[in-house]
């Protein structure tokens, strides 16, 4: 937890007054927009949009400002964290289950900064199951075109029901193990109809943060 905190807080000192800024998901995120909030206290001049429908809960209980996408013509910065990133700064994301989102706002941030401790860092994606958010008509089906790919997966659940995104989904993990071609995985899964989006995030991060257990961070 004090390496995610030390990350996400060494990740706001990037954000200055007049900006908008785009909200993560997350434990790690989390500690961010708290830093966010004292530092709107304190005076800070920004507009957010938010990941998630928690995160935008978050913001609002810290007094950050929330501005709509219809308000703004792009997001100057956005800090996330990650699940797995290599050494590409490629990423899996949607372990929270808000990659959907994530990715939309991410596409249209100038800067990515993504915030993490040193357990995401791998030399290749693919440990993480990789989530991949789908259409609730014809999940089943769609499951068995993602099943074609090898990986053992399985239907999101939580309290034994289906997990249900903020924009209505299901989520199937995939069980890669190693990833050796992100990019061409990415658009193929892509390719299925059914499926909305997957938690690849190729060449999307503009810097990642790493809180290391020293207390240090490193930038990559
Ligand atoms: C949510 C995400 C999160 O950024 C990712 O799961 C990392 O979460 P945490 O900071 O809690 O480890 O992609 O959809």
């Amino acid at each position: 937890m004090e390496s995610k905190r030390i990350a996400a807080e060494h990740a706001v000192t990037y954000i200055k007054d007049g900006m908008v800024v785009g909200l993560g998901t997350g434990s790690t995120a989390y500690w961010a927009i708290r830093k966010i909030g004292e530092r709107v206290k304190e005076g800070l001049l920004v507009r957010a949009v938010a990941t998630s429908r928690q995160s935008e809960q978050l913001a609002q209980e810290l007094g950050i400002p929330l501005v709509a996408f219809e308000e703004i013509d792009g997001i100057d910065i956005t800090i996330d964290g990650a699940d797995e990133v290599d050494g590409e700064l490629n990423l899996i994301k949607g372990g929270g289950g808000a990659l959907l989102r994530e990715k939309i706002v991410a596409a249209s941030s100038g800067k990515l900064i993504i915030i993490a401790d040193e357990s995401k860092l791998v030399n290749r994606l693919g440990t993480f199951p990789l989530p991949v958010e789908v259409t609730v008509f014809g999940s089943s089906l769609t499951m068995k075109k993602l099943a074609k790919f090898g990986c053992p997966l399985k239907l999101r659940t939580v309290n034994n029901q289906p997990f249900v995104t903020d924009n209505g989904n299901y989520i199937i993990d995939c069980q890669f193990g190693a990833i050796e071609q992100p990019q061409q995985l990415h658009d193929e899964i892509n390719g299925i109809p059914g499926v909305v989006i997957n938690g690849l995030f190729i060449h999307m991060a503009d810097r990642v943060i790493i809180g290391q257990n020293d207390g240090t961070v490193r930038e990559l």
